[in-house]
This record gives structure tokens, C-alpha cells and sequence, in this order.
């Protein structure tokens, strides 16, 4: 969350493709959920995987082996980033500048602080986005992963429709204000792709995300960008990000972390609240008049970690969205007791980091290992 660091087919049929894909009851499925009905009315699959950034758990995020991975192992969704080159080229890359995931320091000294925006295709082509993944994370190291490229909207489109199974692209707009026109380009690109026209049927037995409706959703915090987006794509679905203070939903305390005496970030954000019942619906009665068909919430983990943040998936904040319409994904959530205990709350997915995990969770377990997967890719 970057805020948080620097701050036409039928109901019935869309519901035929979505169990032929091989979609399974959650484990702690509630009796009754309306987010599986919004979500067949939506196109968009339910419950959805969305591999956040990829298989990003097990692989440099938004690269090539993290989006093949994720691909492989059955995800929904490849989740995406999109930011734009300095020469007009649409990219996948979350942190707006470059040195948490590449070797900028190393390549270009003088400009390692510059915003991505400012750095031509070619010259963020000459960065490894792979090693950092190595060092951070010395259990899931490969050295295949070292020299790893940044990659363009094109590539991972191509990732995309690579294999056999067929997943949808989750989008989201980065930083959209620091990139004028950027929902105009993307709605382009799609386009130029075959993307919002076109809904390919995977072979059965496969992921068939890319036969719905629901084939790219377009997910943002930003309200201006949402607005856009419907727009320049108003038959693609659309996901507005929640979050707490910093411009979106009022918190009821504007105690600051560092003077709210928590002993770390995530045990700061768990203790926020949001301001009021009816700031929460103001914010869902907005995203349902500008087009959005759900929400992404941020969501408190039990263990606590850097993913771990405000709880905007509570039972009546879940109701009130779907009462208006609204399926929920909240992110990023990576452990079988979140994913439960967040489940019985009732939500519609989530965005994950361990698309092996959740599909697990979710009873559709990948039948072929993740390391035989990395080593059949290459990696
Ligand atoms: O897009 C959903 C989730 O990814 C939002 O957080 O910062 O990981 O993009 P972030
Ligand atoms: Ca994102």
C-alpha cells in the first residue's frame, strides 16, 4: 500500500463458466453469501484468487517468474501495479521509486532517488529487479532470480495468455495524479490487446477467467482515477482500494504513529477505527454511484507483519457494501487463519501473496508443486 510507505454473456452462463473453471465452496463459505451472487452478476469469478503482484511469496515481485508462477499454480487473477515510463511505455511496478526492488543505487548513483516516471523503458530495462528478492528472502532464494527485468503492461499481458490456464488481469492505477492520462493509455493498451473485446475460452479443466466478463478489473485508491477510469472503460469492472486518513476514510483519531505510543506499524493501524458508521457508507454509497462493482479493503492480520493493517472487513462494514451491491477483496492476505477467520466475515476473496495458499483454502489445491513449477519455467 503505498500510501501506507510514503504515504455479453448471460448470469446463468457466466455461473456455468465460473463452476467449470473448477471453482470450489470456501472452507468457511457462510450459508448465505451474497457476494456470490453479485459476483456471477459481475462476471467476475468467486471466489477470486488474486495473486498480489504475482506469486510474490515465492518469486521477485511483478516479474516474469512470479506472474508465470502464479499462472501455473491456478490463480484467478495476475494483480498488477501499472505506472508509466518517462517515454510513454506502461510498466508493472509498485513502489514509485526504484531502490526497495532494483539496483538502482548500482546503475544510475546520480538518480537513485528520481520517481520511476522519470527513467526511459530502456534505461529501467537495465535494472535487476530480481536480486533484492535473494537477499531479502534467503529461504526462497534462486539464483535464476538474479538479473530479473522489470516488465511492461505488454509482457505480463503476454504471461497472461501463455499457458492453459487462462487468468484475468487485476489492474490497479499507482499513484495515478503523478501520471495525467495514464486511465486513457491503459484503456489503449487493452484495447490494442484484444483485451476489452475479446473473452478466449481456456481448454476445460483450466483457469477460465479470461472467458468473463470480468476478464480485467481496474482497482484504485484514488477517487479521480476510479472516475477515469469509468470513463474511458465503462463496461470493465472496478474495484476503489480502502484505506484509513491519508485522503481516503475518515479514522476517528488523527493521532500520527509516531505519537500514538504503538510498539509497530501493524499494531498502530489494528487500533484504528473508522470515523463513523456513516463515513463508511458515504464511501460505499461513492463507489457504487461511480461505477465500482466492489470494494479492496485493508485488513488487520492476526500475526501482525508490514501486510497488516486498519480492519475494513468487519461484519457490518462487509453488509453494508454488499447490501449496496459491492463484493469485497481485501488485501493482502497470506495465512489460513486470516483467510478464515476473514472468510466468516464474508467477503468475495483476496488478494494474496501465496496464490498456493488460498487456492488450498479454497479447495482447489494446485496439483503440481511449486518447485516442480519453477523448475518446468525455467527457474
Ligand atoms: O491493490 C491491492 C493492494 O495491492 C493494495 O496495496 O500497496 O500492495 O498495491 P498495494
Ligand atoms: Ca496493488
Amino acid at each position: 500500500m503505498l500510501k501506507g510507505i510514503t504515504r455479453t454473456l448471460s448470469t446463468a452462463a457466466i455461473a456455468g463458466v465460473m463452476l467449470s473453471s473448477g471453482m470450489a465452496l470456501a472452507a468457511s463459505e457462510p450459508a448465505s453469501n451474497p457476494g456470490k451472487a453479485l459476483a456471477a452478476k459481475a462476471g467476475v469469478p468467486w471466489p477470486a484468487v488474486i495473486a498480489h503482484r504475482g506469486a510474490s511469496f515465492n518469486a521477485p515481485e511483478e516479474t516474469i517468474p512470479s506472474y508465470t508462477l502464479a499462472r501455473e499454480l491456478g490463480a484467478d487473477y495476475l494483480e498488477m501495479d501499472i505506472q508509466r515510463t518517462k517515454d510513454g511505455v506502461l510498466i508493472a511496478l509498485h513502489d514509485d521509486t526504484l531502490q526497495r526492488t532494483t539496483n538502482i543505487n548500482e546503475v544510475f548513483p546520480d538518480r537513485a532517488t528520481q520517481p520511476v516516471s522519470s527513467f526511459t523503458l530502456d534505461e529501467l530495462k537495465r535494472l535487476d529487479a530480481g536480486s533484492w528478492f535473494n537477499k531479502a528472502y534467503p529461504d526462497r532464494a534462486r539464483a535464476s532470480y538474479a538479473g530479473l527485468k522489470i516488465l511492461t503492461l505488454d509482457e505480463v499481458i503476454d504471461i497472461a495468455e501463455g499457458g492453459k490456464n487462462k487468468p484475468g488481469l487485476y489492474i490497479e492505477t499507482k499513484v495515478p495524479t503523478q501520471f495525467p492520462g495514464i486511465e486513457e493509455d491503459l484503456k489503449k493498451k487493452l484495447d490494442q490487446r484484444g483485451w476489452l473485446s475479446e473473452r478466449p475460452a481456456a481448454e476445460k479443466g483450466h483457469v477460465n477467467v479470461a472467458h468473463l466478463p470480468g476478464r480485467v478489473v481496474l482497482q484504485t485508491f484514488e477517487k479521480s482515477s476510479l472516475e477515469l477510469l469509468q470513463k474511458s472503460m465503462p463496461d470493465t469492472p472496478k474495484v476503489l482500494l480502502l484505506w484509513l486518513g491519508d485522503g481516503s476514510i475518515a479514522a476517528a483519531s488523527e493521532t500520527s504513529f509516531k505519537d500514538s505510543g504503538a510498539k509497530d506499524k501493524a499494531s498502530f493501524y489494528a487500533s484504528q477505527q473508522v470515523k463513523s458508521k456513516e463515513e463508511f457508507a458515504a464511501w460505499m454509497d461513492w463507489a457504487k454511484e461511480h461505477g465500482a462493482i466492489g470494494t479492496g479493503p485493508a485488513s488487520a492480520l492476526k500475526n501482525g507483519g508490514d501486510q497488516s493493517y486498519m480492519d475494513l472487513v468487519k461484519p457490518w462494514m462487509n453488509k453494508m457494501a454488499h447490501d449496496r451491491g459491492l463484493i469485497i477483496h481485501p488485501y493482502t492476505v497470506d495465512d489460513a487463519v486470516d483467510f478464515k477467520a476473514i472468510s466468516a466475515n464474508g467477503v468475495d476473496g483476496f488478494f494474496t501473496n501465496r496464490t498456493s495458499e488460498l487456492l488450498k483454502f479454497y479447495g482447489r489445491p494446485s496439483k503440481e508443486s511449486m518447485e516442480s513449477i519453477l523448475k518446468r519455467i525455467g527457474y
